[in-house]
């Protein structure tokens, strides 16, 4: 059995499911799931170019940003207040629907937490909103070194805030960059597929892989 003190969970896909900004996406398009695919995925471009230009901005304005950017490439008229309500969409996720059972089961064994790019006011909106407040010790936001996954800065939160070496915990995230940057700082970590998409050739892998995260005791050993 691994040695593991915590489990730390990525928020965005891993926990929360972001399929409600899709359906709200649908007053403005005949295809939601390409504007919300285009606009996760430069949402997600734009941590990595404000990280690397050492100009950070909370994760409401780069999703905002994002979504402006995704409207205009596919040329998608929205009114300002449909892009408020899109936004808006973020903060009432709703989590998976595995999720609150396995962290009610992990939750007496194991301290809990969120690492997320999400900004403080955004993560605490969607734990509320998804109940999961129970079962958290931390919801640590990027917002504290102000930097984006997967810089090292980010990861080191978790560590510093649970007081345990970084070998022992466990972290779990479905995006294949935050897993790849997660193993590279040091955790031992778990890639929630559930997807099943591949994982990308950077020659680093995860510990191991479940599709679901209920899956994980029996994964783990645990
Ligand atoms: C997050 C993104 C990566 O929650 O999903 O940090």
């Amino acid at each position: 059995m691994p040695d593991i003190r915590a489990f730390v969970f990525d928020a965005y896909g891993t926990l929360f499911d972001v399929h409600s900004v899709v359906a709200a996406c649908r007053e403005v398009t005949s295809d939601p799931e390409a504007l919300s695919r285009e606009w996760r995925a430069k949402q997600l471009e734009y941590t990595w170019l404000r990280a690397l230009m050492g100009r950070y901005e909370d994760f409401w304005e780069v999703t905002g940003s994002a979504l402006r950017f995704a409207l205009k490439r596919l040329k998608i008229a929205a009114s300002e207040e449909q892009v408020n309500r899109f936004m808006a969409a973020y903060l009432s996720l709703q989590a998976f629907p595995e999720v609150s059972e396995t962290l009610k089961t992990l939750h007496p064994r194991f301290p809990l937490a969120i690492l997320s790019n999400g900004s403080p006011r955004m993560l605490q909106a969607a734990v509320q909103s998804s109940g999961l407040h129970p079962y958290l010790q931390h919801v640590l936001s990027v917002d504290t070194p102000k930097t984006y996954k997967p810089n090292p800065a980010v990861y080191d939160l978790a560590p510093k805030a649970l007081g345990l070496a970084k070998e022992t915990i466990a972290f779990v995230s479905s995006n294949s960059f935050d897993v790849i940057g997660a193993k590279a700082f040091g955790f031992q970590v778990v890639w929630c597929n559930r997807a099943k998409a591949p994982l990308d050739e950077m020659g680093i892998t995860p510990d191991f892989t479940v599709a679901r995260l209920d899956e994980i005791p029996k994964a783990l050993g645990l």
